[in-house]
């Protein structure tokens, strides 16, 4: 899979690159590029954002600094799903990133200060993703989450079987998964469930089966 991620702040990116999963499929299974705005913006100095019409505090992100990016990385196709990380976006949950996982080649966009001049939403991206009702100060950690969980869903990502009962998989019918206990057994009183010490494994699965609940 390839992801671009279209930022302000490239080297936000450095610590995420070096984390597992990320780091364990980077180069094989991900090909992950990043791309500075300012590097490609067609402005005097670098320029990125302006003024928002109608007055109003904050700076907006150019239309004409993100179509340039965009030339200036595919030419003129982008066929590919182009993602604007917006609080306005559709919610990010395990669907959506199964959907995105699935894709070949994916673009993410990210703006900071007042956000992105709407056109580019309209015009420039294929879709919009928000990961939370919450408004954080830039996309670059929205894009992180979406990279984070796009990228522990490709092989070789997670240590083989880890992957497959987790919150909100089919295997768990889209539940969230069984609580999990390791030594001591008894910490300050607090006990594991007897079931799970008695290496009855039938036992084990009906308990875990039932713990699991559903949001
Ligand atoms: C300060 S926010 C802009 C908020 C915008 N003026 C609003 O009120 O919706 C700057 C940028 O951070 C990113 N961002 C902030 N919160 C986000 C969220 N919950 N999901 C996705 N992206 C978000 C987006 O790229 C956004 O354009």
């Amino acid at each position: 899979m390839r992801i671009d991620v279209f930022t302000l702040v490239p080297h936000a990116f450095a610590w995420l690159t070096e984390q597992r999963p990320l780091a364990a499929v980077l180069g094989t299974e991900l090909d992950l590029r990043l791309v500075g705005y300012r590097d490609t913006s067609p402005l005097r100095s670098g320029q990125v954002d302006d003024q928002p019409y109608g007055g109003g505090a904050g700076m907006v992100l150019r239309v004409d600094v993100v179509a340039a990016a965009l030339e200036a990385v595919y030419g003129g196709a982008t066929e590919r799903r182009v993602v604007a990380l917006a609080p306005a976006g559709r919610p990010l949950d395990q669907a959506l990133v199964e959907e995105l996982a699935g894709e070949e080649r994916l673009t993410l966009l990210s703006a900071r200060f007042e956000g992105f001049d709407e056109r580019i939403v309209e015009h420039l991206a294929t879709d919009a993703v928000s990961i939370g009702p919450y408004v954080l100060s830039g996309g670059e950690l929205p894009a992180m989450v979406l990279l984070d969980a796009i990228a522990r869903r490709l092989p070789g990502a997670l240590t083989e079987g880890s992957g497959e009962h987790e919150s909100f998989s089919d295997e768990l019918e889209g539940g969230l998964e069984y609580p999990h206990y390791t030594r001591p057994a008894d910490f300050r009183g607090w006990t594991v469930p007897d079931v799970l010490l008695s290496g009855d494994h039938a036992r084990i699965e009906a308990w875990r089966r039932e713990m699991v609940t559903h949001l």
